[in-house]
């Protein structure tokens, strides 16, 4: 049976997170590999529905996120979560619980967010109508030790999918894909 493993999107609303789990999604599908998405956005409807974004509930959605994504890791599923877990320790914790984890730091400076503002939440939490927004009015833990920094302000979806497939192929999760010999 193929080997499980969750690759752990970590960074600010509107970094890319989403953006890049989908084009993961999207190629290791492509190479027949089982794959769930674990979205915040999406865990919060469902799953994760009626918690707010105190340090606590925070903490609640992704131990919940890292407990689904453990139990879809152990059944050989290529899992991918993104949310923007900003606590280390919590992800220390995820590490620990999963076993098989790529940590992917998706980076990108807070003005860049400001100005993109897709969701229009960064106006909202500089105005203070929106408390505990992360990057402005709560802490962000920046990861000390992840296994791949993407920086999409100036790097391509491609690029960032390109290089965390290599880094799944380096940790032995993936086997790497034989280019087409010419004859
Ligand atoms: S996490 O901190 O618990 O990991 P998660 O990724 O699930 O957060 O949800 C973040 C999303 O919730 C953001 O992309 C944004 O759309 C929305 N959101 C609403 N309020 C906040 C807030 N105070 N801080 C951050 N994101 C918020």
């Amino acid at each position: 049976m193929a080997q499980g493993f969750t690759v752990w999107l970590t960074g600010l609303s509107g970094a890319g997170k989403s953006t890049i789990a989908d084009e993961l999604a999207r190629q290791l599908r492509e190479r027949g590999i089982g794959v769930e998405v674990l979205d915040g956005d999406v865990v919060r409807t469902n799953l994760s529905k009626g918690l707010g974004f105190s340090k606590e509930d925070r903490d609640t959605n992704i131990r919940r996120i890292a407990f689904v994504a453990q139990l879809l890791t152990r059944h050989g599923v290529a899992v991918i979560s993104a949310a923007i877990s900003p606590y280390r320790a919590v992800r220390d914790e995820a590490r620990q619980m999963i076993g098989n984890f790529v940590e992917v730091y998706v980076q990108c400076p807070l003005e860049e967010l400001v100005r993109r503002d897709v969701k229009g939440l960064y106006a909202k939490a500089l105005r203070g109508e929106i408390g505990n927004f992360t990057g402005v009015s709560d802490p962000y833990e920046a990861p000390e030790h992840a296994e791949v920094v993407v920086q999409t302000d100036h790097e391509s979806v491609a690029s960032s999918v390109a290089r965390i497939l290599a880094a799944l192929e380096a940790k032995g999760y993936l086997t790497p894909v034989r280019q087409a010999v010419e004859v």
